[in-house]
């Protein structure tokens, strides 16, 4: 069971390499975005493995560490690569790094994915909006003795993904001429893709979009009084939609497609956050 201390202990940490840099907002790039990382100004690299009780990522293309630095003028924390159930991580290891951002003073969070489309409207290279997520099965980072210092026993998640964040990330994606659709994000734990049966079911239950990853991260969040937004790429349509199998390197393939429109979305979103 992770401690308060536990965490003020990694901030601690962190503070004695990024100095006085103080983060504002909370970045998560998902499988085959973390190239936006690269694009921050002065940055400064802290690798996961040497933060104290922090694990650090194994899934490919993923970094597995923060880059501090200002990305469109705002002062960021990104992680380039962030964990997962399916790597052995339970959902509070998933969600450490948000709440030691948290203590570092960042407000909001955006959290990004790849995710595979059930609504058959969407189309790969596409972004989706996160309305809201469905977390029915899989574990919840906030099952244990609570943290009062971080927030309440029953967190509320009316607006887990914030009212205000979306409707400008509506405005901006209009101005660039960017189509952005809204759903609702259904969480799997993976590592396997679901089965036909399984995406079938998610859609009657209300599912946009299939992935396995951001929702331990959101709900500890908003558990901590971040404001959260929320995006993710399709890199492909979700099994069974269509009469192929799915591959692991045909997500990294269509996140290098929509690199622009997505690095051209976030960019515009971070003055207004
Ligand atoms: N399912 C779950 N997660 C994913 C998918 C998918 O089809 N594509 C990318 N991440």
């Amino acid at each position: 069971m992770l401690t308060y201390q536990d965490y003020q202990r990694s901030a601690q940490y962190i503070r004695g390499q990024i100095g006085d840099f103080q983060p504002e907002i909370l970045l998560t790039l998902g499988s085959g975005l973390g190239f936006l990382a690269e694009e921050t100004e002065d940055p400064v690299f802290v690798p996961y493995g040497q933060i104290p009780h922090f694990q650090t990522s194994t899934a490919p293309d993923h970094a597995g560490r923060f880059v501090f630095g200002k990305l469109a003028g705002r002062r960021t924390m990104i992680m380039q690569g962030r964990l997962h159930l399916y790597e052995g991580y339970d959902a509070q290891q998933v969600a450490y790094p948000v709440r030691v951002a948290r203590l570092l003073g960042v407000q909001a969070l955006i959290a990004t994915n790849a995710c595979g489309a059930i609504n058959a409207d969407y189309k790969v290279g596409e972004l989706m909006l996160i309305s809201d997520h469905i977390r029915l099965f899989d574990p919840d980072p906030l099952i244990g003795p609570n943290l009062d210092e971080f927030g309440p026993r029953f967190c509320d998640m009316t607006y887990a993904y914030d009212p205000e964040l979306r409707q400008i990330a509506r405005e901006e994606a209009a101005k660039l001429g960017i189509p952005l659709h809204e759903g609702v994000y259904f969480y799997f734990t993976g590592p396997q893709f679901e089965t036909p049966a399984e995406i079938r079911a998610a859609r009657l239950l209300g599912g946009d979009a299939a992935g396995m990853s951001t929702v331990p991260e959101v709900i500890c969040a908003n558990h901590c009084g971040m404001k959260t937004l929320g995006f993710s790429l399709v890199t492909n349509m979700a099994a069974g939609m269509l009469s192929q199998r799915l591959d692991g390197v045909d997500v990294l393939q269509a996140a290098e497609q929509a690199k622009d429109d997505f690095s051209a979305l976030i960019r515009a979103c971070l003055p207004r956050i």
